[in-house]
């Protein structure tokens, strides 16, 4: 199983996700990527990295890549933080590819929330875990039961 969390600029929702989900399931083979390339090549962003950090996630080594569409042909399950993620993603989709694509929220359906808020812009780096953690979590029964 190949997953690879999407989100915009590829320093935090997404690269937070890949650090927490391949701490839940590292029998998964896990990546991130934005839909976006201004921070190709960089770290995460310094605040997410604490946050991060603070709950024992290490994000250092991760670097930002531009989601593509060969990331149709090397993924089973792609998974987008909101719903521009999504409908960029679906953008690049190559004809006839049928790979999956999803909300992330949608695995954390008692969350109530429909996208995981960018806390680039929202400054609230810990909110953004615990959704982050909770929808990782139903991630990983959603793939048990698969
Ligand atoms: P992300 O957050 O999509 O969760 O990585 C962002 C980070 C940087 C920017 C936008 C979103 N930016 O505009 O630079």
């Amino acid at each position: 199983m190949k997953v690879v969390f999407v989100c915009l600029g590829n320093i935090c929702r997404s690269p937070s996700a890949e650090a927490v989900f391949r701490d839940m399931a590292p029998e998964v083979e896990t990546d991130s990527a934005g839909t976006a390339g201004w921070h190709v090549g960089k770290p995460p962003y310094g605040p997410t990295q604490d946050a991060a950090h603070a709950r024992g996630y290490d994000l250092s080594n991760l670097r930002a890549r531009q989601f593509t569409a060969r990331d149709f042909e090397r993924f089973d399950l792609i998974i987008g933080m909101d719903a521009d993620n999504i409908a960029d993603i679906e953008q690049l989709r190559p004809s006839g590819n049928q790979t999956e694509v999803r909300l992330f929220t949608e695995y954390a359906s008692g969350s109530g929330m429909r996208e995981v808020p960018d806390p680039y812009y929202t400054r609230d780096f810990d909110g953004a875990l615990d959704l982050i953690e909770g929808c990782a979590r139903g991630l990983k029964v959603a793939l048990t039961e698969a």
